[in-house]
């Protein structure tokens, strides 16, 4: 696998491969990798020839009271576990190398409607940041497909819409969530869990499964959403939101929705866990 800290011999070496007519995949992820970004790159090479990978804490999609300092930062291992994966091109830039003229000013890609409401609304400006930093790893590397998890599901929708509304000529794959033998959701913030919260985390996964029998059921979804943020908190967890929404767009369910889909965030401690699981809710004649 070839590493490349800077711009230039990487579009070279891109360029070349697309002259050879080899079809690009990329995989953007912070690092920190675990097997849930494995399995990116594995799907990336089921769709490829020439797989990227990209390494970047990215300090415009956190705000000032978040983790950006204390996320893990683990080039070495990171870059053994892509190399093991197969994985063809590591870039893994600094903050100079991608913005240059720093932060402040720097242009903005907004994605509206989507981005709103849940993650968007208890971490503003996140989505912001996650829509500006992949539309210039998409004009650097000029991928044909790129892959994102689905335990991100409002960042995948974001990124949906960027790509349909900006005509990026990208196709976007959304990989299934990978998880622990208890269910839980592999993140690379479970490392800051302790062993007692690491035990209990799994109870948000065992949660959105009770939850979305009931509703498949036909339980009144404002009533079993409240008895279940009741559960979450009794064990510990301060819940962010737990919200039922139409899977196609993040919006409103109705009556008529059947595709649906719930999300759920809530903290651990000082641990901020997201999760969300498909609905298929009785539709009403
Ligand atoms: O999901 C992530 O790891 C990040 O939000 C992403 C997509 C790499 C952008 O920084």
């Amino acid at each position: 696998m070839q590493l490349f800290h800077s711009i230039t011999p990487l579009q070279q070496t891109l360029a070349e491969h697309r002259r050879h007519g080899r079809r690009i995949a990329v995989v953007p992820t912070m690092g920190g990798l675990h097997a849930g970004h494995i399995a990116l790159v594995d799907a990336a090479r089921q769709h490829a020839d020439i797989v990227v990978a990209t390494i970047f804490v990215n300090p415009l999609q956190f705000s000032a009271n978040e983790d950006l300092t204390r996320y893990p930062r683990t080039l070495d291992a990171d870059r053994q576990k892509l190399e093991e994966a197969g994985c063809d091109l590591l870039f893994a830039p600094d903050v100079a190398t991608l913005y240059p003229d720093g932060l402040k000013g720097l242009t903005h890609v907004h994605v509206p409607t989507v981005s709103e409401g849940l993650c968007g609304a208890r971490r503003p400006g996140h989505f912001d940041g996650v829509s500006t930093v992949v539309s210039l790893i998409f004009h650097l590397i000029l991928p044909d497909v790129a892959f994102f998890g689905e335990k991100d599901f409002q960042q995948l929708a974001v990124i949906r819409k960027m790509v349909r509304d900006l005509h990026f000529n990208i196709e976007i794959v959304g990989v299934p969530t990978v998880r622990n033998d208890d269910g839980l959701a592999l993140s690379s913030r479970n490392d800051y869990l302790s062993h007692a919260e690491s035990e209990m985390a799994s109870l948000l996964y065992r949660t959105l499964q009770d939850l979305k029998i009931r509703l498949e059921e036909g339980a009144l979804p404002d009533e079993a959403i409240r008895e279940c943020l009741e559960t979450l908190t009794a064990h510990g967890f301060k819940p962010d939101y737990l919200e039922l929404r139409r899977t196609s767009d993040l919006g409103e369910v109705t009556q008529r929705t059947h595709d649906a889909i719930l999300l759920v965030a809530a903290y651990l401690g000082t641990t901020r866990l997201i999760d969300n699981i498909r609905v298929a809710l009785p539709v009403h004649a």
